[in-house]
């Protein structure tokens, strides 16, 4: 196939009708945080995109480098520079999805919660000025810890008055990407053709891959399925530790993350056939977020897709058991932050 058809279908591989009902470049996208570790690649990655006419990148300092670098690749987007609180409005004013990989990573020996005094603080100013200027747009949110953030970020929008939780997501993708290279070489399967949905939240136990439900269908032994679970489990503080106090993982990161946007654009460009896995609200379980496959449409969450939850073995309900008591936790903690801070 064309370029075009390659990079599509890189980026979202689950898309096999997509790249003939693409329509022209017509999306505007933003990265909050784009001079950072994740937001580099996805810039590029998103500039390689068919679907995007505006690249807006914004963070506090060093963008204008990236945005220079960027804007010389022969592909339609054109990119915009935007530094500082004072240039956030016009980033933000008319765009269709912002993506916010703001905020400080992980080192060696911290979990993804003692991020938590620093990056709350920043979700919720940048979540302030999306409301304010960009309401409608699809929100994706990377800043860990994604289990509070999310949370912080749809109070912010409710107080604003402005909270569609159609269009607020916690981005997970990377728990599926990195559940389906895993299982692939384990099973020694074909990567294309490999998908497990992966449930919960987005820390440790709270990342609960459902392995019984892989496409397609794959048998695990008790032993494979335990290995497994732990290694997508721990696959971010794989990347931490092998980096040595450099952060976490960037480009397998922004990998997953274009990938979302290309789906969400999709999604907005009138695919009737784009799902992923996504933190949301959600009347799934008894917990008000939970990460979940999701059908994404024109207006965000299109619906919840509750057929994975059912049939589960053992081994996966006493997990969704377990998980539940950390991540209502994370949940409290990033309302009650955004509650305080009124
Ligand atoms: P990084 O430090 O390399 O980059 C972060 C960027 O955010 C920097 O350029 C910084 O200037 C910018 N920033 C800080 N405050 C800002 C503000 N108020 N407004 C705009 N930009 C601001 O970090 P990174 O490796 O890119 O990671 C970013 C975040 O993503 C971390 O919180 C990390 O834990 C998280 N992360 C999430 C996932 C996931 O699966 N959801 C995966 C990897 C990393
Ligand atoms: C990841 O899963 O790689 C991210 O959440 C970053 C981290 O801190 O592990």
């Amino acid at each position: 196939g064309s370029l075009r058809e390659s990079v599509t279908t890189r980026v979202a591989p689950k898309a096999k009708s997509a790249a003939r009902i693409l329509p022209e470049a017509s999306y505007k996208v933003a990265v909050l945080g784009a001079a950072g570790g994740i937001g580099q690649p996805l810039g590029l990655l998103i500039k390689m995109s068919p679907l995007v006419s505006e690249l807006r990148l914004y963070d506090i300092a060093n963008v204008k480098g990236v945005a220079a670098d960027l804007s010389h690749c022969n592909t339609p987007s054109q990119v915009m520079d935007f530094t500082g609180p004072a240039e956030l409005a016009s980033c933000l004013k008319g765009v269709d999805v912002v993506v916010i990989p703001a905020g400080v990573p992980r080192k060696p020996g911290m979990t993804r919660d003692d991020l938590f005094n620093i990056n709350a603080g920043i979700v919720k100013s940048l979540i302030e000025a999306v409301a304010d200027n960009c309401p409608e747009a699809f929100i994706h949110i990377i800043s860990n810890p994604v289990n509070s953030t999310v949370p912080i970020a749809a109070e912010i929008l409710k107080q604003k008055g402005v909270y569609n939780p159609k269009k607020l997501f916690g981005v997970s993708t990377l728990d599926v990407v990195r559940a389906n290279t895993f299982v692939a070489q384990k099973k020694g399967l074909k990567l294309i053709d490999v998908d497990v949905p992966v449930v919960g939240g987005h820390a440790g136990i709270t990342i609960l891959p459902l392995l019984s439900k892989t496409r397609p269908s794959v048998t695990f032994t008790d032993e494979e399925t335990e290995q497994l679970t732990k290694r997508i489990q721990n696959a971010g503080t794989e990347v931490v530790e092998a980096k040595a106090g450099a952060g976490s993982a960037t480009l397998s990161m922004a990998y997953a993350a274009a990938r979302f946007v290309e789906s969400s654009l999709r999604a907005l460009a009138g695919d009737p056939d784009v799902y992923e896995c996504t933190y949301v609200q959600s009347e799934l379980t008894e917990l008000p977020f939970f990460a979940s496959r999701v059908k994404l449409g024109k207006n965000g969450v299109e619906s919840i897709i509750s057929s994975d939850l059912e049939g589960i073995t053992e081994y996966e309900a006493s997990a969704l058991e377990a998980l539940k008591p950390e991540l209502k936790a994370s949940i409290e903690k990033g309302i009650e932050f955004a509650h305080k801070q009124q």
